[in-house]
């Protein structure tokens, strides 16, 4: 799965013969699975139309403030499409775009909106070669690098004018890799190896009946998810959970009892960074289980459980380098039973839940949370989506390493 799945691209056009290659640019984003909008400037579409970007990109074009010929006259607000954006990608960039981001002029929906955006913007620039070696043109790409904008470099070859030279933008491919591996190389948990746990456990009292709890893995399944995305390389431990996931830096092993959870953690967590235990772990299980289904005779049934093995408290006895999060799940007294837990299990964050807090807990799409550090400081976050949650939790993570 390319990096580029799932992002939010903000394409910009600006007016240079190189815009008829964007048709392109755009259908290799979407094939990848990103989410494109573009920003043309006015004089862009003289080199293609806004029919042919909005087609492919399955998004309305967007070129000025607001259409004085539309019935509803909206404002397209570049603040709104600034923050949008997961990435902005200028391309072509003009040499006369180039000197207006390097200045600040926003005199078009493109700049104001490049002005205004929080996220990584990549640039390529296309003119003729002596307009690129130009030194006012080399002053405006050092400045806009050194701005922190990542220039993808114009290549040689026959430029729109007949001359040869410097100056062509980079191919829509070359540009799609460039982007794919400048993410890949930015991404925080790079090379990092993270272990999950997630679901319930069920442990069986006889081959058709089993102890369990309504844990959905939601929670774990979308830590999963986002620590991928941030370039983990992850080994979810997943008890019986109707989740699914496809994410190639994902590794699914499935397990069904806590025996076989403690197993198979203790397998992989020698090599691990992070190890995050989000599992609803059975803390009992039948002390014998029943070789044949167990028949109805008696009124009442007595059946005795014994302790299942803490995986967490376990891993917390051997962690060396690794940073270990655990969850609590409480009830009443939860700061004081979560800090507990932190610090009997010998761990560095513990993620704490509250079933207080509606629209927390099991088998719900949201989560309210608490992460509470090993230095005892807390941090509270209001009711999110569990995957909002998820990011909160990789967040901390991210700053604690
Ligand atoms: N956990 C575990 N193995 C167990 C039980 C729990 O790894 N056998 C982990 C959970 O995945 C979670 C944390 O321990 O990260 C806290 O689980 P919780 O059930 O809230 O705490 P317990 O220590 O079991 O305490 P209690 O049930 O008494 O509140």
């Amino acid at each position: 799965m390319s990096v580029l799945s799932g992002k939010k691209v903000l394409l910009g056009i600006t007016a240079g013969i190189a815009a008829y290659k964007t048709a392109g640019l755009v259908r290799l984003f979407i094939k990848l699975g990103a989410e494109v909008q573009v920003i043309m400037t006015p004089a862009s579409k003289d080199f293609i139309t806004p029919l042919t970007l909005s087609t492919l990109s399955k998004n309305p074009v967007h070129s000025t403030f607001y259409d004085k010929e539309a019935e509803n006259e909206l404002w397209n607000n570049h603040v709104e499409l600034g923050l949008w954006a997961d990435i902005m990608v200028i391309a072509p960039a003009t040499a006369n775009t180039l000197s207006k981001m390097t200045n600040g002029v926003c005199d078009n929906l493109l700049l104001a909106t490049y002005l205004s955006s929080k996220c990584p913007v990549y640039f390529a620039p296309a003119m003729d070669l002596d307009m690129y070696i130009h030194p006012s043109t080399k002053n405006n790409l050092d400045q806009l690098q050194h701005f922190g904008n990542v220039m993808i470099p114009a290549t040689s070859g026959e430029l729109a004018s007949g001359l040869v030279g410097e100056g062509r933008m980079a191919e829509p491919e070359d540009i799609v890799s460039f982007i794919e591996k400048d993410l890949l190389n930015k991404q925080p948990l790079k090379g990092k190896k993270l272990l999950l746990t997630a679901g319930p456990t069920y442990e069986a009292i006889d081959p058709v009946r089993f102890i369990g709890n309504h844990s959905s893995g939601k929670m774990g399944f979308a830590i999963a998810k986002t620590a991928a995305n941030l370039g983990a390389e992850v080994i979810l431990i997943a008890g019986p959970s109707a989740e699914t996931i496809q994410h190639s830096f994902v590794k699914r092993i499935d397990v069904k009892s806590a025996e076989e959870m403690y197993t198979q953690a203790h397998l992989y967590f020698k090599d691990t960074d992070i190890a995050i235990l989000s599992a609803a772990v059975a803390d009992y299980r039948p002390k014998n289980v029943a070789a044949q289904k167990i028949k109805k005779k008696d009124a009442t049934i007595e059946i005795v459980l014994e302790k299942t093995k803490d995986i967490l408290a376990s891993l917390g006895e051997i962690k060396e380098h690794q940073l270990l999060v655990g969850f609590a799940l409480e009830t009443n007294n939860e700061a004081e039973n979560a800090k507990g837990k932190l610090k009997k299990k010998n761990l560095d964050l513990i993620v704490l839940n509250s079933l207080q807090d509606k629209g927390a807990g099991f088998a719900t799409d949201t989560n309210k949370i608490t992460i509470i550090d090993k230095d005892l400081s807390m941090q509270t976050f209001g009711l999110k989506s569990k995957d909002a949650v998820a990011e909160d939790i990789m967040k901390a993570i991210v700053a604690k390493l």
